[in-house]
């Protein structure tokens, strides 16, 4: 991996007091950001956001603390760019499963201090011959993510190709719950789920969602917000989105979590991956000289 120059970054990207960038755990660039609404802080590799909390806040954003940082390697928690595939690779199980985008390098484009006080932060993934050697189109990627009292991510995929892509992604969000056994997760009800822990049968969803053993679902033609209503931390939990028909519900649960051995201890109770995606039925088909925009706001609101 190249050195990353940090003092060249502060001067062109760096916002006095609000965005600084700097060597983190694992020896990888990290943005962190502070400002009268919130902090934050991005990971350069897989442009991933390890850190939102806004002010008077717990973090809403889960990071395991036994997360590994390190080059090449992906980052337990947070919110892992998956692209341009989800889950493992169609024809080749050599490739990575949720693609190669969360375990590059990718690049700072612009920062800029909003008008209503909120930091908007802008990357993109950085192609390579390796990057080439698995995805053979030319796309451009891009994340802006604005850190205010409500977090927002736009995924900006340009097919700069002359041919049609299809196009599988998922912002991986792991948010943090008070006790993953007393939450519910509404806005599912009624939508077609692939139930991963039962050899991907096709069920229906019927209220709302709880958690009691490990869950792997993809929720199809699934456009409504997201509620996650926490008890414990006395908060709701809003996820709204466009460009995304798929709802990823994920938890590791006991055994899982023991063999993945980056969860942390119990960590599977404190954490809940509601992914907004276009996977499986819903992946997208991407025309020449187009735009696809996967956008997510995350709000906290009281309960
Ligand atoms: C979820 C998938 O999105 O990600 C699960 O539905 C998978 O099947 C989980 O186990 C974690 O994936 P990874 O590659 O980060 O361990």
């Amino acid at each position: 991996m190249s050195k990353i120059d940090y003092s060249l970054l502060n001067e062109r990207f760096g916002l006095r007091g609000e965005v600084a960038f700097k060597e983190g755990a694992g020896g990888l660039g990290v943005v962190e950001v502070s400002n009268s609404h919130a902090t934050a802080a991005l990971v350069l590799q897989g442009g991933h956001l390890i850190h939102w909390a806004p002010r008077s806040q717990p973090p809403v954003i889960w990071l395991s603390r036994a997360a590994k940082f390190g080059p090449g390697k992906s980052i337990r928690g947070g919110v892992p760019v998956c692209w341009p595939w989800f889950g493992p690779h169609s024809g080749d199980a050599s490739l990575p499963a949720h693609g190669f985008a969360r375990t590059i390098p990718w690049e700072v484009t612009a920062t800029q201090t909003l008008p209503n006080g909120a930091t908007r932060l802008s990357v993109h993934l950085v192609s390579s011959d390796a990057t080439r050697a698995a995805w053979p189109y030319s796309t451009e990627l891009m994340l802006h993510i604005t850190v205010g009292t409500t977090l927002e991510m736009d995924l900006v995929t340009r097919n700069a190709s002359n041919e049609m892509v299809a196009l599988g992604q998922a912002l991986h969000t792991y948010f943090e719950v008070g006790d993953v056994r007393r939450i519910k997760i509404h806005g599912l009800g009624g939508c077609e789920y692939i139930d991963k822990v039962d050899g991907c049968a096709r069920k229906v969803q019927s209220g709302p969602v709880t958690i009691a053993a490990e869950i792997d679902r993809i929720y199809l033609g699934s456009t409504a917000d997201c509620l996650i209503d926490d008890p414990q931390l006395r908060r709701r939990i809003r996820i709204a989105k466009g460009g995304s028909r798929s709802t990823v519900v994920w938890n590791p649960w006991i055994e899982k979590a023991a063999r993945m051995g980056d969860l942390g201890e119990n960590g599977y109770l404190n954490m809940v991956c509601v992914e907004s995606a276009n996977a499986a039925d819903d992946v997208v088909t991407l025309a020449p000289g187009t735009e696809h925009r996967l956008w997510v706001r995350y709000a906290v609101e009281g309960l």
